[in-house]
């Protein structure tokens, strides 16, 4: 396994300023697909003209929102300012959303403050009346806190909500079913549940216990970034959620998992964050699995001989002009 990670970028502003001159990204451009698929625009999802820009006509069927979470390891501000927040980028997501769509949002509860920002972010969506409430999922994470005084806190919150009546297509874990004991009865004979099933595994409900947390021996990890979601969860809910050829948006791009969760399902991705180095990684990201297959970088440093390999493709000009780079003041 390569050793050469990238610290925390968030816990290292220092290196994440040295990465600036390699990202091809400045605040309001937006990077086009050469394949003509996705985008990734370094953008405020907060703001509307901004996600217009990034958006232009199109309507998403499918969002996937992973904001900072306002706890522990995120930046944090007051939970008025939050939720104000919260709501405007929501306004935003809903502005471009198909009259069928489904849109998932991550968030976590604080148990050492009240659980904000969770119930205080349901409560705000009750404003947007045009999305329906659909299920609050949990995702087990294998690593929390509180191990000896408390419950180990090891949970991420998922929210799912819907316009109108979009696609929902059952998903399987690969859990095989072993308990026995709901019983029915089927043209006249007592059943048990496990004769009745059609399929050898159990769904995976709105409990997620079989998704591995992100960590530096997997291959999709990518040293650096310090909230990237797993992209068998990511894939889970495009799988369920969307049909081929979708358009799926992410306003929170990080390390890219929604961007490259809709590569390897055939959908079309419009994504953005706020911080050139992510929007840098998450096109790196996605270079790297078209051109090698690979998920990640696992322990490697997803900027590695970017001086080199920069020198020899580009005329000194080029560096912070690259091809198919739109500005949004043009
Ligand atoms: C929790 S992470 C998203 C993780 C992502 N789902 C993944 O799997 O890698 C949140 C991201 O939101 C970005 N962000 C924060 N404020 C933003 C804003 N106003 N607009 C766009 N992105 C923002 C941060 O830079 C950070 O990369």
């Amino acid at each position: 396994m390569e050793r050469n990670p990238l610290p925390r970028l968030d816990n290292n502003p220092h290196i994440r300023e040295s990465l600036l001159p390699f990202c091809r990204l400045r605040d309001g451009e937006i990077w086009e697909d050469p394949e003509g698929k996705h985008r990734v625009g370094c953008l405020d999802a907060a703001n509307p003209d901004n996600v217009s820009l990034l958006l232009h006509n199109f309507s998403a069927h499918l969002a996937i929102n992973d904001p900072p979470y306002n706890l522990i390891a995120f930046e944090e501000r007051s939970l008025i300012e939050y939720i104000g927040w919260c709501e405007r980028w929501v306004r935003n997501t809903l502005a471009h959303l198909a009259q069928d769509a489904s849109c998932y949002i991550w968030l976590g509860a604080d148990q050492n403050n009240q659980f904000q920002p969770l119930p205080d972010f349901m409560i705000m969506m009750r404003n947007f009346q045009e999305l329906k409430p659909r299920s609050f999922i949990t995702l087990r994470n294998q690593r929390g806190y509180g191990t000896q005084q408390n419950w180990m806190a090891i949970r991420q919150e998922l929210l799912y909500y819907t316009r109108g009546h979009p696609p929902f297509y059952v998903q399987y874990t690969e859990i095989p079913k072993i308990l026995r004991g709901y019983y029915k009865e089927v043209n006249g004979a007592l059943t048990e549940n496990l004769q009745r099933s059609k399929a050898l595994t159990i769904r995976p409900g709105n409990v997620w216990v079989d998704i591995q947390q992100i960590f530096y021996r997997l291959g999709e990890n990518v040293s650096g970034c310090y909230a990237q979601k797993p992209l068998r969860a990511i894939g889970r809910i495009i799988s369920a959620s969307s049909d081929q050829d979708n358009v799926v948006l992410d306003f929170f791009a990080h390390a890219g998992t929604t961007l490259l969760a809709c590569e390897r399902l055939r959908r079309q991705c419009f994504t953005m964050d706020i911080d050139p180095v992510y929007c840098e990684i998450t096109i790196r990201r996605l270079e790297l699995f078209r051109r090698h297959g690979l998920l990640g970088w696992q322990n490697g440093d997803p900027f590695a001989g970017c001086i080199e390999d920069i020198r020899a493709s580009s005329k000194e000009s080029d560096l912070l002009t690259p091809n198919r780079q739109v500005s949004l003041f043009e």
